[in-house]
């Protein structure tokens, strides 16, 4: 597969291996609302905070929101635009990768970006997602009124990349719109209710569907020049139950096709109706009827539309499904999926994770009627969690942080091995899982109590007996073993020796 090459492009693609695992902090200052609410708002550089995510949330994320910087080159009030080319793919690439392996199997990745990246960013996301798995380039009206100053293209829309995690990924049907509907009218006053006329050639060319067909006025009806749809004894028996009639005339056949019978509208490619997916002003009014007392110069430069991220957690999710946005900005993916129900993880470097972000989503859950609010009947509550980058697990020679508490370690073991995330168990236990039908153990802090030498951290024969028994091959670090590796094989076991064979990075 042709690739996308730039300077320095070897190291790039190694970055997200090397970024430190850090721990996530709570700040219960910042926090607001329910205190075992599920939804983050992490402070901090994303390449270390999606890091620190992925041994908790690996294949767990529904659906993927990001507006990174465009690189339009301009210096905005609360981030900076203007990375060299070659830079502003190094920056994108490693995320990237991260973000996939936080993606859901059934879940979609959605990228913001314009006309400066677009090209470049789709090459790259061919790349890590698999150009198998792309669903769509959207074309969102950004602008609600063309630039008549501009000194050649009013640059009106931005692009959406989607991406499913595997290729059978489909975008969930829209509800149907009045003008969608209104081509179904009930003429005859069909008790099944509105229709319209439907095709009744053959899609392919079918020499035995072509026959004639008596109409009851004497005429005789030609087939299309494909074929009918359907072989005689069904065509007769549509004909017979309505759902085929005769035109009044008799020189034509009409298929009813029901709007009852119609599920929803596939989503077009093109969102060009601002009443439907807002636009750039209209975001920058939301922000200012939440924050009225913000200088404008305060408020975020770039926002997005709550109506645009409500139509693609619509599309993309279901209630209770996990959202990701590690660019959140003024946190608009986090505020419309608090308000449709949906779990949430947003990310944000600058300060304003806390001027903006956080109040924001107080406000939401104190029931703040901007937005989307009217249109999901948002009345208020639920909580989210604030976050900043701790220490990291390991030191740079790969040694445990003395500080990091057995369900931390535990995390890392099972991440490292499986490529999972891990489910800390309501009791704690050495055994951190099963996978594949091995049983992963680790003896660190104690956990046995001080039964042995070290409190229990070395494996000895009593020790393994201590722990819950598995019948197939077993995986257990400690910080040494006292069985021979003649015993270790017999027993089916692997040690492996914390912290050397744990990957630190
Ligand atoms: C275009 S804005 C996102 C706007 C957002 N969609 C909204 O509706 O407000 C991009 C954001 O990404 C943030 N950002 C840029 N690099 C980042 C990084 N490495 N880690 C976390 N946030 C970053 C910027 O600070 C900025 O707030």
């Amino acid at each position: 597969m042709p690739l996308l090459d730039w300077l320095n492009r070897g190291e790039t693609v190694t970055v997200a291996d090397h970024v430190p695992y850090r721990l996530l902090e709570a700040a219960d200052d910042l926090s607001f609302g329910d205190k075992d609410s599920p939804n983050m708002l992490i402070h901090g550089d994303n390449l270390e905070a999606l890091k620190a995510l992925l041994p908790y949330y690996a294949g767990k994320v529904k659906c993927i929101f990001i507006d990174p910087p465009y690189n339009t080159k301009s210096a905005f009030e609360h981030y900076d635009d203007n990375l060299e080319h070659s830079q502003w793919l190094a920056m994108m690439y490693p995320r990237l990768e991260m973000l996939r392996a936080l993606l859901a199997e059934d879940g979609s990745i959605w990228v913001t970006i314009d006309d400066n990246e677009a090209h470049y960013l789709k090459v790259i996301m061919d790349e890590i997602f698999g150009r198998n798995n792309f669903a769509a380039n959207v074309v969102w009206r950004s602008s609600d009124a063309s630039n008549n100053d501009a000194k050649s293209f009013s640059l009106d829309h931005n692009q959406v990349l989607v991406y499913g995690k595997a290729t059978d990924w489909l975008a969930k049907p829209l509800a149907r719109t009045e003008a969608a509907n209104a081509h179904y009218k009930n003429p005859d006053n069909d008790p099944k209710g509105a229709w319209f006329s439907g095709n009744l050639s053959s899609p392919k060319p079918r020499p035995n569907l072509r026959f004639p067909i008596a109409s009851p006025t004497g005429h005789e009806i030609q087939p299309p020049s494909n074929g009918w749809r359907w072989k005689k004894e069904t065509l007769f028996e549509m004909i017979k139950t309505g759902e085929i009639i005769f035109s009044k005339n008799g020189t034509r056949l009409i298929k009813k096709t029901y709007l009852v019978d119609q599920g929803g509208l596939a989503p077009s490619t093109l969102w060009d109706d601002i009443e439907e997916t807002g636009h750039n002003r209209q975001a920058k009014y939301e922000l200012k009827k939440l924050f009225p007392e913000t200088t404008t110069a305060e408020l975020f430069a770039t926002p997005k539309p709550e109506r645009l991220m409500q139509r693609i957690l619509h599309i993309a999710t279901e209630v209770d499904d996990l959202v990701l946005d590690s660019f959140l900005g003024s946190g608009t993916t986090a505020a419309v999926a608090h308000k449709m129900g949906r779990r949430y993880i947003g990310i944000e470097m600058g300060d304003h994770a806390k001027t903006h972000c956080a109040p924001r989503l107080q406000k939401v859950i104190e029931g703040e009627q901007g937005g989307i609010s009217e249109a999901v009947e948002w009345k208020g509550g639920g909580g989210f969690r604030f976050y900043q980058l701790g220490a990291t697990i390991f030191d740079a020679d790969g040694n445990i942080n003395p500080a990091i508490r057995f369900p931390h370690l535990a995390a890392h073991v099972w991440f490292c091995e499986t490529k999972t995330a891990y489910r800390q168990p309501k009791k704690k236990s050495p055994l951190l899982g099963l996978h594949d039908g091995t049983a992963y153990y680790l003896l660190y802090n104690g956990i046995l109590g001080d039964k042995s030498v070290s409190g229990g951290n070395v494996l000895t024969m009593p020790i393994l007996k201590s722990l819950p028994p598995h019948d197939g091959p077993r995986v257990i670090y400690g910080e040494t073993s006292r069985l021979s590796p003649e015993r270790l094989k017999t027993l089916n076991i692997v040690f492996k020796q914390t912290p050397y064979d744990i990957k630190a990075r």
